[in-house]
């Protein structure tokens, strides 16, 4: 399996040498001890108060936070976001702290900082600060459940054929040790309702099924699956659900409680614009009997026998992105990417031969769009030249059948990058 990330461009062909001065300016600036702030080319962050109106979000003060690098229309958060210069600050913050008395700080008063890290994660996603661990990532919190779920001879796990591998590795590894069956139910893509979605889930379901493992969106076409219902389902059948929530929370009003899902497992940073190497894991109290990997033995703090020492400067950063993506509403948040998502997806139906593989604007969709190229255009030419030309960033997408272009909105994003897309699409599948 290939990394999601990759197009293969060298992002410094984009950079001018008069970039190039400035950023090596910058990064002696903050080597010296400067700000972040004058680092980034003398723009102050603003705070977190004055990123909202009295009329909501301002939408152009948030861009302002992001230190893309300059002239990019960056277009795959849905591999890894970028940090707002408040979280960047945060853990460069507690990174000098921790160095000044390392074991002192990291046990002490910085151990309490990552603790109110993770129960305002929680409160984020809607559970208890004991149902929630601080993990590095997605994989590994997925890898740990399917470690750590009891299951006798005979019993079988379902999943379906639109994860991603970083979801699949765990059940993979029960059926190759334990021999455990792991089924895949056949997504319609793009399926015709949220019902249609259920009905391939409750057609691959037996009587020996005991865990039904599935995204909250799907990595390939950003499909956003019907977790609530698929929870009825689960439970009516006695299994537990499972959900590979990387590219939901922090873009998608989630609550897991809501879901009603037993576990759920996400990337920080990804979506929630979080340091690299962090994510969370949900396991459901009343599930935690049946669900209990060595990663918890020792409960859910920061630091247990367990889990050994993590990085710190990384879990501080990440309950500023949460404070960050608090402030701004989660439902604000929603309501501005799916708005991006529904521009691009009106546009890209004026380019002759793009397909969207994606659903509509509606129920089933998300943040994340696919797209098909005209016959003969590959896929990882045209990321190629977007990047390379266009200074426009995007995932080429290639699972079973799927074979495109992926482009993820977030709050950073603008309608111009999206009409930038575009307008390079049009001129680089013409060359
Ligand atoms: C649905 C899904 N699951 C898991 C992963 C793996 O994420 P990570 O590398 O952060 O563990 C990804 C990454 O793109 C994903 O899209």
């Amino acid at each position: 399996m290939g990394h999601p990330a990759g197009n293969g461009t060298s992002p410094e062909t984009l950079v001018s040498r008069r970039e190039m001065l400035g950023a090596a300016a910058a990064t002696l600036g903050l080597l010296a001890g400067g700000g972040l702030s004058s680092a980034a080319g003398g723009e102050e962050e603003d705070s977190l108060d004055s990123l909202r109106g009295p009329a909501g979000v301002l939408w152009d003060r948030v861009h302002k936070q992001f230190r893309l690098r300059g002239g990019l229309a960056y277009l795959n958060n849905g591999s890894l976001g970028p940090c707002p210069v408040q979280v960047v600050q945060a853990a460069i913050q507690a990174w000098r702290s921790l160095e000044e008395n390392p074991a002192d700080m990291a046990y002490g008063p910085l151990l309490e900082k990552m603790e109110a890290a993770r129960t305002r994660a929680a409160g984020f996603l809607g559970c208890a600060t004991e149902e929630l661990a601080v993990t590095g990532n997605t994989t590994e919190g997925m890898n740990a459940v399917a470690q750590g779920i009891r299951l006798e001879a005979g019993d079988r796990i379902l999943t379906t054929d639109q994860e991603h591998p970083g979801g699949l590795a765990g059940w993979g590894y029960r059926q190759k040790h334990e021999g455990v069956p792991v089924d895949l139910a056949a997504l319609p893509t793009p399926p015709a309702s949220p019902e249609a979605i259920v009905e391939s889930i409750q057609r691959g379901l037996t009587k020996a099924t005991r865990v039904i493992s599935v995204s909250h969106v799907t990595y390939t076409t950003g499909l956003r699956m019907p977790i609530e219902a698929i929870a009825s389902l689960a439970r009516a059948n006695g299994a537990l659900l499972v959900v590979d929530g990387a590219q939901a929370p922090g873009v998608l009003d989630v609550d897991v409680t809501r879901l009603g899902c037993d576990a759920y497992a996400t990337s920080a940073h990804k979506w929630m614009l979080a340091p690299k190497g962090t994510g969370l894991l949900y396991v459901r109290k009343e599930s935690q009997e049946r669900i209990a990997p060595l990663l918890l033995q020792h409960g859910y703090r920061s630091y247990t026998a367990s889990t050994g020492t993590r990085n710190v400067p990384a879990l501080i950063g990440l309950g500023a992105a949460v404070e960050f993506l608090q402030r701004l509403g989660k439902i604000d948040i929603e309501r501005r990417a799916l708005t991006l998502r529904t521009h691009l997806y009106e546009v890209l139906q004026t380019l002759p031969g793009i397909q969207v593989v994606s659903p509509p604007p509606g129920d089933l969709a998300s943040s994340l769009l696919t797209f098909t190229l005209p016959n003969g255009k590959q896929p990882a030419a045209v990321a190629k030249t977007l990047a390379e030309e266009y200074g426009v960033i995007v995932r080429v997408m290639s699972h079973g059948n799927v074979q495109g272009i992926r482009v993820s909105t977030h709050i950073y994003n603008s309608e111009a990058d999206l009409d930038r897309l575009v307008s390079s699409l049009r001129k680089g599948l013409g060359k």
